[in-house]
């Protein structure tokens, strides 16, 4: 291979890479299982619509002569489906097996012969031993949502019995064969385009998928698939684009999504794994707004505390502030300079953040002074949960550095103002950080999806949700 091929593949295997997904989703068995139970209902009242077609004609019967007869009206009056199955089939999708279902059925008959007699009465048919199979395909679509279609399906009807209501027994004779092959065909044709109807209908559920989820006037988290659903021995896995977007400049980060791997669990319906990706998404979406930055002013600071934004505070520390500019008030300005860090560790989410602090004194005109600029470095802690359809979080200091980039006042000691700075961080800076964080960020979800019997586990590089889920209407 030459050096300019080998280039070229250097350069296109990132790419084909670079679809990796920021958020991976999970059902198991479990959750087919309840994916079956509500899909029964569904098939049960589409099954509930079969016509049966009229029948009449006329037959010669010996030694009767002509009947001229007629089945009419014939109703369906249950369904019963007590035995289904769902099973996944690795590489292709699911496949349903309904068995040893049965239909009850009501209609009229009429009869007349020997030109003036006439008869007619009612009858219930009952067809058992009804076994449906069908393979349902999951695809994505062209939005990136997950699409079902019904393929391959067979419908064989095991036996017919029909009692009649009134009339003479030579007519169960008559009626019997035309019965049977009526129902027979009727069902034949009806069962799997009704079946292929119940599981279409699951698409606008899915075509509900938050594709584009919207979590503030700053940003929104694109959920659409990035590949097809794989399906597998014990789960169906979607690979969901999971990255955060400043609203109206999709920009993408500087990185790309690391692969990761859900472990095998079955206990709850559903896995949800977010990636560090996915959270750094957010911190590169925010910084990129500019929302990451805040004014402090001495109202912020509980009035309990000594410690003031004030010349006067500050000038103890450095006493060209108390000389230069006595007994004004301060304010600082905080911003980050590049997006957080965030860092996923076994029960550890850590997310590091660098900021350039200033600090100004208000003058009495309010123009503000400049006095100096201080590099911060922080690290917190984050506790991360569910609550409701989002995820949420609140933070704790762990450690802060302060450094003097610019000083309008001359030479200080940085370290001298650590304990305000630290002040500063807790009663101001994280409690609004956490006031966000607690207003958490949607995760995916279809329709009207409720999580139940969540947890939720940081472990290296993602975190992993399980739930239970129930949809309600
Ligand atoms: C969490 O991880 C960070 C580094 O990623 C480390 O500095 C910190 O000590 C860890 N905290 C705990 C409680 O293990
Ligand atoms: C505001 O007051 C400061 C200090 O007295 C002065 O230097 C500055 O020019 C004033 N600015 C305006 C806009 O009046």
């Amino acid at each position: 291979m030459s050096l300019c091929c080998l280039l070229i593949l250097v350069a296109v295997i990132p790419m084909t890479s670079g679809t990796n997904p920021g958020v991976k989703v999970k059902l198991t068995e479990k959750g087919l299982e309840y994916g079956r139970q509500l899909g029964m209902v569904s098939i049960q009242q589409k099954l509930k619509s079969i016509k049966v077609p009229d029948i009449s004609g006329k037959q010669k019967v010996s030694p009767i002569g002509k009947v001229r007869y007629s089945l009419s009206n014939m109703q369906i009056v249950n369904v019963g489906l007590p035995k289904s199955a769902v099973d996944l089939v690795p590489g292709t999708g699911v496949k349903l097996s309904i068995g040893n279902a049965f239909i009850s059925l009501h209609g009229n008959w009429r009869v007349k012969y020997l030109r003036v007699i006439k008869d007619r009465g009612s009858f219930d048919l009952n067809v058992k031993g009804l076994t449906i199979s069908t393979s349902i395909a999951v695809k994505s679509d062209e939005t990136g949502r997950p699409a079902v279609s019904s393929v391959n399906c067979a419908a064989t009807v095991g036996s017919v019995s029909i009692k009649f209501h009134g009339g003479a027994s030579w007519l169960y004779n008559l009626f019997k064969k035309f019965v049977n092959k009526a129902l027979r065909n009727a069902l034949q044709k009806q069962i799997c385009p009704l079946v292929a109807n119940a599981v279409s209908d699951l698409n606008p559920h899915l075509k509900t998928l938050n594709v584009l989820a919207k979590v503030d006037k700053y940003a929104e988290i694109e959920y659409s698939m990035v590949s097809s659903p794989t399906v597998s021995k014990s789960s169906i896995d979607l690979s969901l684009k999971g990255e955060f977007y400043n609203i109206g400049k999709h920009r993408e980060p500087p990185f790309s999504p690391a692969a990761f791997y859900l472990p095998p669990q079955v206990n709850n319906m559903l896995y949800i794994g977010m990636s560090a990706y996915t959270a750094n998404s957010a911190g590169f979406a925010y910084n990129t707004a500019g929302a990451l930055s805040l004014y402090i002013t001495d109202d912020m600071i509980p009035q309990s505390s000594p410690i003031r934004l004030t010349t006067r505070t500050f000038g103890a520390f450095i006493p060209q502030i108390a000389k230069r500019f006595p007994g004004l008030m301060m304010k600082l300005l905080l911003k980050t300079e590049k997006a957080p860090a965030v860092t996923f560790e076994p029960n550890n989410v850590t997310i590091q953040a660098s900021a350039a602090v200033t600090a100004y004194a208000i003058q009495p005109n309010a123009t503000l002074s400049p006095l100096f600029v201080l590099n911060l470095e922080t690290s917190v802690s984050a506790k991360v949960f569910v609550s409701g359809m989002r995820l949420a979080g609140a933070v704790t200091l762990n450690k802060m550095d302060l450094t003097l980039r610019t000083s309008y006042v001359g030479d200080f000691q940085v370290r001298s103002l650590d304990s305000i700075l630290q002040l500063v961080l807790k009663v101001v800076v994280i409690p609004k950080v956490n006031v966000q964080l607690a207003k958490g960020y949607p995760l995916p979800a279809i329709g009207k999806m409720k999580l139940v019997k969540t947890q939720l586990q940081v472990l290296k590089d993602y975190m992993l949700i399980g739930t239970d889920v129930e949809f309600t209407g």
